[in-house]
């Protein structure tokens, strides 16, 4: 990854204090490229109207534009056209499952939702409101030592009564990639079915749907280079078709009477109400900027600085690290701690004095983090356009702010 690529990112330009913003919190989302500002720009400024309504030309033109971001990053995982649904983030995607299972009487007493420890709350709380409602226990498969998945915990735990695995493709906390495509043949033997949270996979990784073996995979737009309120979620055509949709009203509809409707073909059945029509034209040029570097050349430089990371940060004896510390079983995440220092005090210090973002806290992943530090801890987070020197600026601010609060 080299200067030309940073020159796209216009935050990376900013000085505070004279000093340039090194961003490291990018699983919460990512700093967005010209091409995708540009886009935003353009249909608010110049190409401004509704989809799928309207017979004038703005319509028209615009209505194309959004269902040529639709396609294209529909192909961009693999997925059909028809299998593809644009939603506000990845909760969105995920809740819109949970209602069109829960809508559909999907599950009954004394079935079980197989999770996992390291779920983000988006891919826990809303499987919660099953199991209140008394339709399905949760279940959740436990994590080895070194913050990996337990495969054998996974294969005791996954049985006749496991109706739904839903599990994250990689952590946005302990950073490990779970093995997805092997975890799908197994729930699929199972006759279960399959979601997979792929917030944080899809902006560091090559993801094409059809080899996953899932059933459903749930992604953030807003964390791989898109506009902010954009996301995803592909599912099996059959699913679509045979479940009922999450919202309901204008879009969504063939016909309407005052007592009954009929629904869309889809994926439109699953679009209701007017969309995030810019942010999702920035989508798509979003996809088209990650898939002109090449997926796997992001992976291999976040690989790098992952190693690098983790070496820099193993020589500062107060930091503690929480994450598999080997690249090819993570993600581009560095969870730690200072001893001695709160989770949020170290943040704002590397904020005020290093200008680094830097994530503190819970995580959205309570249940794992608290366990790790009550008090929370830090996350240094990296994609395409971040460096080895800013790593070593990093280190070099933990040594002395470490070293300070002694
Ligand atoms: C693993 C994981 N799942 C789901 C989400 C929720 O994503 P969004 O904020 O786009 O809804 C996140 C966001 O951080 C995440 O990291």
């Amino acid at each position: 990854m080299n200067e030309k690529i940073r020159k796209d990112f216009p935050l990376l330009e900013r000085q505070d204090n004279g000093k340039k913003i090194i961003y490291f919190d990018n699983a919460a989302t990512s700093l967005k490229p010209l091409s995708v500002i540009k886009a935003v720009n353009e249909y608010n400024s110049t190409g401004t109207a509704n989809i799928h309504r309207g017979v004038h030309k703005l319509s028209e033109e615009t209505s194309i534009l959004y269902e040529k971001a639709h396609d294209k990053t529909a192909e961009f995982f693999g997925a059909k056209k028809e299998e593809f649904v644009f939603t506000k983030n990845a909760t969105e995607a995920i809740n819109s499952v949970m209602y069109s299972l829960l809508t559909s009487d999907f599950f009954t007493k004394g079935d079980k939702i197989l999770l996992s420890e390291m779920e983000h709350h988006a891919n826990l709380v809303p499987w919660q409101l099953l199991e209140k409602k008394g339709l399905a226990e949760l279940e959740f498969v436990k994590l080895n030592e070194d913050f990996t998945l337990n495969m054998q915990d996974f294969e005791e735990k996954l049985d006749s009564k496991t109706k739904l695995v839903a599990l994250t493709h990689a952590s946005n906390t302990i950073a490990t990639i779970n093995p997805i495509k092997e975890i799908g043949k197994m729930a699929k033997d199972n006759n279960s079915l399959f979601l997979v949270d792929g917030a944080q996979s899809a902006p560091h990784m090559e993801i094409n749907f059809p080899k996953l073996n899932a059933d459903f995979f749930a992604f953030a737009g807003h964390k791989m280079l898109g506009p902010s309120g954009t996301g995803g979620l592909i599912a099996k055509k059959e699913l679509l078709e045979k479940f009922n949709p999450f919202l309901f009203g204008g879009s969504m509809i063939h016909s309407v009477k005052l007592h009954e409707s009929t629904w869309n073909k889809i994926p439109w059945k699953f679009e209701a109400g007017t969309p995030n029509i810019s942010g999702m034209i920035g989508l798509g040029k979003a996809v088209e900027y990650l898939k002109e570097i090449g997926m796997d050349k992001i992976r291999d430089h976040e690989k790098e600085l992952t190693r690098y990371a983790l070496e820099k940060v193993a020589e500062i004896a107060s930091i503690k690290v929480y994450n598999p510390k080997n690249e090819e079983k993570q993600v581009g995440i560095l969870l730690f701690e200072a001893k001695g220092i709160e989770a949020h005090d170290l943040a704002i210090t590397l904020d005020e004095f290093s200008n680094i973002a830097v994530r503190s806290g819970m995580h959205c992943a309570e249940p794992l983090v608290s366990s790790l530090n009550p008090k929370g801890l830090d996350r240094a987070s990296f994609y395409l356009y971040n460096t080895k020197e800013e790593i070593d600026e990093f280190a070099q601010a933990l040594k002395t702010i470490t070293k300070s609060f002694l």
